[in-house]
């Protein structure tokens, strides 16, 4: 029997306006290859320094609702001698857990991706929860060429991300839907619309066919954006006007929160781009950030692994945090990459 009452309080938690969602759920592979980008040594205890740093920036809990972690976070302590669950309870704010255990090749596609992880998922959820846990999260992958997303890359997706969404709610878990249309390769913003409009189709027709309550999940998508490589580069409105249209055609009013992931973008145009659609006409969903790296990149360049540079960089990751929480209300200007900010400590 789903617990409504246990989802409603984390849904209600997770989309208060102007506060966003962190990812820093990197698997060790990924923040490994993050560390080692900017000369920082990939220990265990490195990793949680690092993530203790993250959430205990000035003002972490006026612009963050919710932190999505890796398995190794929700099972280690702060210095403080308490766990990280415990540690963001006590700031008011949410963990969540990535639960898929990342990508496998979808047999006969077109060299793509199927995401593992829904054996046993029930019981790690049930683990999970018992350690602090409110809501998870899975992602999908959608790679852009002529030929693909193929349909059956398409089709199996969604009904992993369907059944992964379902057993979370049976669980009083809010689910993370995450499909990730990839920013790679020299596609147009037009090619990307063209994709992404079938995926969430998809996705949402997968939902209802498995009875999930759309009331209780977080939607998060990519945006429609031109390739990484696309000579072409679509202006920040093209892309805010261009993902508004294919959420409004694919994405149910009664979806609370849409939570963008950052894929890849700048830091600075993850912010615009936020921004530019919540100053589009009054959307029918809350529109908010569940970025990792365009939240993360100028604070774990500063920091360095080096805890003389701790202050220095939890101030660059609260400026990131408070340029979105003002995106998502609409409020931002570029004018303020520039300022000072002043926090509270
Ligand atoms: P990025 O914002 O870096 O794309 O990461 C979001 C995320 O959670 C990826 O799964």
């Amino acid at each position: 029997m789903t617990n409504i009452k246990e989802l409603e309080s984390t849904i209600s938690k997770l989309t208060v306006a102007g506060k966003g969602i962190l990812a820093a759920d990197e698997s060790t592979g990924t923040i490994t290859k993050r560390f080692q980008a900017v000369g920082i040594e990939s220990t265990e205890d490195n990793r949680r320094a690092y993530r203790e740093m993250l959430i205990t920036s000035p003002e972490f809990n006026r612009y963050i609702a919710g932190v999505i972690l890796f398995e190794e976070t929700l099972n280690q302590n702060t210095s403080q001698g308490i766990s990280f669950p415990e540690a963001l309870k006590n700031m008011g704010v949410l963990p969540g857990i990535k639960v898929d255990k990342g990508l496998v090749h979808l047999a006969n596609s077109l060299d793509e991706n199927i995401t593992q992880g829904l054996d046993g998922l029930p019981e790690r959820l049930a683990e999970y929860k018992s350690k602090g846990a409110c809501f998870a999260k899975w992602r999908s992958v959608y790679t852009i060429s002529d030929k693909t997303p193929t349909s059956i890359a398409i089709e199996t997706n969604a009904e992993v991300l369907a059944r992964y969404a379902a057993i979370c709610q049976e669980q009083g878990i809010v689910p993370i839907v995450e499909p990730e249309v990839l920013i790679d390769g020299d596609h147009t913003l037009a090619r990307c619309e063209e994709v992404t409009e079938p995926v969430l189709q998809a996705v949402f027709n997968a939902l209802y066919r498995h009875h999930v309550k759309l009331e209780f999940i977080v939607l998060k998508p990519s945006m429609v954006i031109s390739g990484k490589a696309c000579p072409q580069k679509a202006s920040v409105n093209e892309v805010a006007e261009a993902t508004v249209r294919i959420l409004r055609r694919t994405v149910p009013g009664a979806v609370p929160t849409i939570n963008f992931l950052s894929g890849g973008q700048t830091s600075e145009q993850a912010t615009a781009h936020l921004n530019a659609m919540n100053q589009l006409a009054k959307l029918p969903w809350n529109l908010s950030f569940s970025y990792a790296r365009a939240l993360q990149d100028y604070c774990m360049k500063t920091w360095q692994g080096q805890s003389k540079n701790i202050a220095t960089a939890q101030k660059a990751f609260s400026k990131r945090a408070m340029l979105n929480s003002l995106a998502a209300q609409g409020k931002y200007q570029e004018s303020m990459e520039k300022e000072e900010i002043s926090l509270a400590s």
